[in-house]
């Protein structure tokens, strides 16, 4: 996913890209770009790599000019050069773009057929040639832009600069986000409010179709019709200190140890802690709900797996969860009597809201757990149900992981209760340990420095096996994941029962194997397990609570003790070690942590 920005400003707008872009660059980072307007003039510096590189570029040529346009790079078709960098520019336009145009192959042919000279491999190039070739044709600008967006296929959300129009962009969204950003005599266009945060609170968000003229007057916005229409200025909260990384050397190091306050802020929208119930937003109702099918990727799907356990085992109520990517193309045998919930921290990844389109195309309620409330996710379902730890930097998911898990954990009550399996007097226990939970993840962030050591001995290693039983299975998964893509360790998380169909095999004295397993009823088999490992030579980091210390089998090589807690709330207080190992091992070995290679924060393409 890239991130894109527009000003048509009032001051120089060469800074004020790059400030935006700092904030958009947790959405892809191979390559960025900006372009101004000077004097009816399109100038244009873009540099390969991370921002900064952009910036050398512009403190040995800077840019002039109030008006301008910038792109940092998630590279989806051509490699991540300065060839390939936006923005792109074709005779008097300038086009930075999110997303893909889909038939960007035909059209480019097209264009070159009528003498028109490509500079790119990117997709994103024939836009700025449709735009420039309606204007050579006597289109004047905004109906130039409309034919243009009328002739592409595919997701984008677009930001065109046209020369000689010295104060004017246009806009345009189909699938990713854009908003148009309301300053005092100035406005901004950018992939979310975060990217114009710097600017202004008060922003419009764009719709599928929607395209937009902006000027220092302000913006006509008109659906894909053509027709002129009206959208809500909103005012959202201020980013700009969650933006900040504080002490932490890194977003994720800040992210993971705000999880306490974004957990209990969370569980705090969704539990009445006076009258010791669950308070689920939304309708639904839990008794005669015959289904629930959750879709999402990454981390966020294994935020359903763990919603899967809780859900099952506490409300008998059945629960599918499958990777979005899959689910979609499958022709999955889905019955309308289902709730879809999608899980997706940024409310934008593409594969989810496929599979969620899916779902309510065959007539399912749907429901979305986002941390992103304007997202278009959050815009689609019938039940937004928001987590509450505030703006995710580091792209490798934390504190919105837990988040959802906190979600999905008030869910499983509430429909334990409402379904009669629990009475009230279990419900209020149950609140009171999630209410508890916060705590206890503040206390399992302290393993901080027996995590700190063992991050060294992981670090040499070539492969990893993360092992667990129940809700610590699917933890298990997350624990190789955070592994894999910020440290680039190869890691496997892995039921531990499936050990000795096959993965044993990988076992030896120098795979490490970290097994997470509270004293709960999964911890005779999980330490049955353990036995088997180190008979083999496995190097094994046991991540337990006071009462599974006490019983571990001997021979680990590290026992870390998290405190003990209520089965229902365990994955909560057990993601930390697993988390805090990722990071340490990432930053010994000089990873960059929060932008790690080849990823981006939100997936919004295919
Ligand atoms: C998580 O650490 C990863 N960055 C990635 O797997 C992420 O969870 C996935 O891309 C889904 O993103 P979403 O939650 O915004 O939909």
């Amino acid at each position: 996913m890239c991130g894109i920005i527009g000003i048509v400003g009032k001051s120089a707008a060469a800074p004020r890209l790059i400030e935006s872009l700092k904030r958009l660059e947790y959405r892809g980072y191979d390559s960025a770009g900006v372009a101004t307007l000077i004097n009816g003039r399109i100038e244009r510096r873009r540099a390969p790599g991370k921002l900064r590189e952009l910036e050398a570029v512009l403190a040995a040529q800077p840019l002039a000019g109030d008006t301008g346009i910038g792109h940092t790079r998630w590279a989806t078709h051509g490699g991540p050069t300065e060839r390939n960098a936006h923005p792109h520019v074709a005779g008097r336009v300038a086009v930075v773009h999110n997303g893909i145009i889909e038939n960007f192959a035909e059209l480019k042919a097209e264009l070159q057929a009528k003498g028109r000279v490509f500079t790119s491999d990117t997709d994103t190039e024939v836009v700025a040639h449709l735009v420039d070739q309606g204007l050579i044709e006597g289109a004047e600008p905004l109906a130039a832009f409309k034919a243009a967006l009328d002739r592409l296929s595919g997701a984008y959300a677009l930001c065109v600069l046209v020369r000689g129009e010295r104060d004017m962009i246009f806009g345009a969204r189909n699938g990713p986000p854009l908003v148009i950003g309301y300053g005092d005599g100035e406005m901004f266009v950018g992939s979310d409010a975060l990217a114009v945060g710097p600017f202004t609170n008060r922003v419009l968000y764009l719709e599928d179709g929607d395209f937009a003229e902006v000027n220092h007057a302000g913006a006509r916005v008109f659906n894909a019709a053509g027709d002129a229409v009206r959208r809500d200025i909103k005012t959202v909260a201020s980013s700009a200190a969650l933006m900040e990384k504080g002490n932490y050397r890194h977003f994720m190091e800040k992210e993971i140890h705000d999880q306490p306050e974004g957990c209990q802020r969370t569980i705090a929208a969704y539990v009445d802690a006076l009258a010791g119930v669950t308070a689920i937003p939304g309708n639904v109702d839990w008794t005669h709900l015959e289904r629930i099918q959750i879709v999402a990727c990454g981390t966020s799907y294994i935020a359903g797996v763990i919603g899967k356990y809780l859900i099952e085992k506490y409300a008998n109520l059945p629960v599918d969860v499958e990777v979005a990517s899959e689910f979609r193309y499958r022709e999955p045998a889905i019955r309308p009597d289902a709730l879809v919930i999608a899980m997706s921290q940024s409310g934008e990844t593409a594969d989810t809201l496929a599979a969620l389109r899916y779902c309510q195309a065959k007539g399912m309620k749907s429901a979305a757990v986002v941390n992103a409330a304007e997202s278009t996710m959050a815009r689609e379902v019938d039940v937004v149900w928001p987590i509450h730890c505030g703006p995710e930097i580091g792209v490798a998911s934390t504190k919105a992981f837990t988040a959802q898990v906190c979600v999905l954990t008030a869910i499983a009550v509430a429909a334990a209760r409402a379904r009669g399996r629990i009475d009230q007097a279990e419900e209020e226990r149950l609140v009171r340990a999630m209410i508890e939970a916060p705590r206890l993840i503040a206390e399992s962030i302290q393993l901080e420095e027996a995590v700190r050591s063992v991050a060294v001995e992981v670090a040499k290693a070539r492969d990893v096996l993360y092992l667990g039983r129940g809700p610590m299975s699917a933890l298990a998964l997350e624990g190789a994941l955070k592994l894999k893509e910020i440290s680039y360790i190869h890691a496997e998380g892995y039921a531990a029962g499936e050990l000795k169909h096959g993965p044993i095999a990988l076992v030896d004295e120098h795979t490490p194997i970290i097994i997470l397993a509270p004293f709960d009823s999964y911890f005779e088999k999980s330490a049955s397990n353990m036995s088997e490992v180190m008979a083999r030579g496995g190097q094994v980091v046991f991540i337990t609570d006071p009462e599974g210390a006490a019983h571990a089998p001997a021979g680990a090589r590290v026992v870390m003790t998290a405190p003990s807690s209520d089965p229902l709330v365990a994955p909560l207080v057990m993601s930390a070690p697993i988390q805090l190992l990722a990071y340490h091992v990432a930053v010994l070995k000089g990873a960059d942590v929060d932008q790690p290679r080849n990823l981006a924060k939100s997936v919004t393409v295919e």
